[in-house]
């Protein structure tokens, strides 16, 4: 383990759970948020030229914390970033929520990136070869609860790039098309590209006809999310048919459910769609089962 420049003063497992942790890893450090700095040559600044990840604890314990691994690792090789870094990425997790109150109880997310490191600008990656940027940090999130209820959604053109399969930290039509969600009322935008819902900006998008759940295949043009990977297991576990062919617009307007997941947005309904109710209008039986499900799948 690296030492660290607040090791006299780490926020104990006992102290109460903040929302922004105080401690994060900067630079190979556990120090104090206040402590980093950034350079402004830092190619994630300059460019968006990094990745990042997310997993959730519950109650100290990672979800699925070796698949969220696997997907930082393949985001690193696919994105050519040297992931060499000083302290195993799995430590970085764990410490994190040790030293910030979170190793015990209640819920948790780390957020972790890495970029190509500080270099004078140029398209191409630098010859110096920097060592890359790694900042990451512990927070607590809302309960599954509060969204439970569903939440409105809207449809927007994808106008992403076509690598949407690595989780590059360059979310700016992410962030555009999240914001024209929330001026219209609503929490999410699900993306469509050549006539079909793929994703949304920060969630696995799903739908229910009839019995069959619904879900875009992984390709180049969605984010494996690993909540998406864990809600199709528990349901095909519990002998529901998932079928991997996403919905077309048409098919949109006639969905009998409709739901969003992620590692800590977790299963939510969605009960409105641009303006109008799915269905009843209220969270549908199979979204409630498949809720159930992942929390089960997850034991919380
Ligand atoms: C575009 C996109 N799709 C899907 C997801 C859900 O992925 P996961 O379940 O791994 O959190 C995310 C999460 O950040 C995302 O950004």
């Amino acid at each position: 383990m690296t030492t660290s420049s607040v090791a006299e003063a780490p926020i104990t497992s006992s102290t109460p759970a903040a929302a922004v942790s105080e401690v994060v890893y900067f630079d190979g450090r556990y120090v104090a948020k206040s402590e980093v700095h950034v350079s402004p040559d830092d190619r994630g600044f300059l460019l968006g030229d990094g990745i990042y990840e997310v997993a959730a604890a519950y109650d100290g314990r990672f979800v699925a914390l070796d698949r969220h691994m696997d997907r930082l690792r393949r985001s690193l090789v696919e994105a050519r970033i040297d992931g060499d870094v000083a302290d195993p990425l799995e430590t970085v997790f764990q410490e994190l929520l040790d030293r910030n109150g979170f190793g015990e109880s209640g819920k948790a997310m780390v957020y972790l990136q890495v970029t190509r490191g500080v270099a004078p600008r140029t398209h191409a990656f630098p010859k110096s070869h920097p060592r890359p940027t790694v900042y990451a940090y512990a927070a607590s999130f809302a309960a599954m609860g509060d969204l439970a209820a569903g939440v409105g959604a809207i449809t927007r053109p994808d106008i992403r790039w076509s690598r949407c399969d690595i989780k590059v930290i360059s979310l700016i039509a992410n962030c555009m098309a999240n914001q024209e969600a929330k001026e219209a009322g609503a929490f999410e935008a699900i993306l469509i590209r050549d006539g079909v819902a793929l994703e949304g900006t920060h969630t696995s998008f799903f739908a229910v006809v009839g019995d069959v759940v619904r879900t875009a295949p992984l390709s180049n043009l969605i984010l494996p999310g690993i909540t998406r990977e864990l809600v199709i297991e528990a349901a095909e576990r519990d002998g529901i048919r998932v079928v991997l062919e996403p919905l077309s617009v048409d098919e949109l307007q006639s969905a009998d459910e409709m739901f969003i997941t992620g590692t800590t947005t977790e299963v939510v309904p969605i009960v409105t769609l641009d303006g109008n109710p799915v269905k009843s209008g209220s969270p549908g039986e199979m979204t409630k089962r498949l809720m159930q499900l992942y929390r089960d799948a997850i034991r919380v």
